[in-house]
């Protein structure tokens, strides 16, 4: 075991995200653009996919760190094949103090219907699921594949029945496109148990096109809400989370928003992003990641690794949000060419 490991601006390292696919059946415009990743796009070849040995050993090692949050992401996870074989060996790890790991899944909801009981019986704790809208033509022209919203909402329940919960909701709220949405979401998850957190419409990645007129501001959403069901801040339940949560006063439940446009939350930020080939990137918005595969796959012992990730920590410096806060509001120009999140996953 190792002691706290600490960034250069004094974060822990706390929580990783995994990325264990680059593909996803969606195309949603704000993260895979169809003009983009059409049938020519080129996603990366199974051998350069970490393979689950290769992520559980990393994972071990992060632990060891002081990792206690392991998120897996995609593009869509529950596309990689054989994604329970990965969790039950995830949630066989222990931290330094012996105890398991708070292992989670970011999905898009299309498939977890069919797999929420498999994936609780593999031993995931519990699933965070995208959905931008409640409106069956929204949601079908934001997916852009036309997927519809009761399978999504069938995955939701699914996943309640099998006690993958408190599940959390996420919708990216774009302005003009789905902003009158927020208040049906709300209405129909207030009372259910389920967290629905608002997201704002980032710059991330380097095709969607972002600009700052289509971002509606968490501020915003709070009143409207607020509007219809008064809401009371909440204390954040652990540093450098990134939603700031609300609850409805007359005993509804929570909601949350997640600023990273009008409020960035870099400073306790403690958070790594493993891409699908095996690298490490310290910030969301990086434009490169720390390669690991040569190590894994060039012989490395445990402790050369271990060290190889310690010395990456101990050098970061990102905090891009913060950084973006003080640029002009509308540009996004001055930023260099950013990794797609499709690729080392939200
Ligand atoms: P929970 O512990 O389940 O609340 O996890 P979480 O708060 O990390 O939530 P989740 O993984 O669902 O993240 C929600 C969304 O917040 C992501 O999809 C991203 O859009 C955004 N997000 C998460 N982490 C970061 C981050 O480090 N920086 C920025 N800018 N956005 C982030
Ligand atoms: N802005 C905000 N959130 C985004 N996500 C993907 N792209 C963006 C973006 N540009 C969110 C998805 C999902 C999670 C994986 O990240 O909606 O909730
Ligand atoms: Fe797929 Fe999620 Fe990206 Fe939409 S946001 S394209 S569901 S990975
Ligand atoms: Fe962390 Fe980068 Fe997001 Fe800031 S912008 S919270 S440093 S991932």
């Amino acid at each position: 075991a190792t002691g706290v490991l600490l960034d250069r601006l004094q974060r822990p390292l706390t929580d990783l995200r995994i990325s264990v696919t680059d593909r996803c059946n969606f195309r949603c415009s704000y993260c895979m653009p169809k003009e983009v990743f059409d049938k020519d796009y080129q996603y990366l070849p199974h051998s350069a996919l970490l393979s689950f040995e290769e992520i559980t050993r990393l994972a071990r090692l992060f632990a060891a760190h002081g990792v206690h949050k392991i998120r897996l992401t995609g593009g869509e996870p529950l596309l990689r094949k054989n994604l329970e074989v990965l969790i039950e060996q995830l949630a066989a790890l222990r931290t330094p103090e012996g105890q398991p790991l708070d292992l989670t899944l970011t999905t898009n909801g299309s498939l977890l219907a069919r797999k929420a009981q498999a994936l609780k019986a593999a031993g995931l704790r519990r699933v965070t699921v995208s959905l931008d809208g409640l409106d069956d033509l929204t949601f079908r022209s934001m997916n852009d594949v036309d997927f519809p919203v009761a399978e999504v909402l069938a995955g939701i329940d699914a996943a309640k029945a099998a006690g993958l919960g408190p599940i959390k909701v996420n919708m990216v709220v774009k302005r003009g496109t789905n902003e009158q949405e927020i208040l049906p979401m709300a209405r129909h998850f207030r009372g259910t148990g389920a967290v629905l957190r608002f997201i704002e419409y980032m710059d991330v990645g380097a095709t969607n096109g972002w600009r700052m007129d289509e971002v509606l501001p968490s501020a915003e959403v709070v009143r409207r809400i607020a509007e219809e069901f008064p809401l009371t801040p909440l204390e954040a339940t652990a540093p450098g989370e990134t939603a700031q949560r609300w609850a409805y006063q007359d005993g509804g439940g929570e909601i949350g928003v997640i600023s990273s446009v009008t409020q960035a939350f870099c400073r306790d930020c403690s958070r790594a992003r493993l891409s699908t080939e095996g690298k490490l990137y310290l910030c969301l918005f990086a434009n490169a990641g720390h390669d690991l595969r040569p190590l894994l796959r060039g012989g490395s012992s445990d402790e050369q690794i271990t060290s190889a990730i310690g010395h990456i920590w101990q050098g970061r410096a990102d905090r891009y949000s913060e950084l973006r806060a003080l640029r002009a509001p509308d540009t996004d120009g001055a930023a260099p060419r950013r990794v797609e999140m499709s690729y080392i996953g939200g």
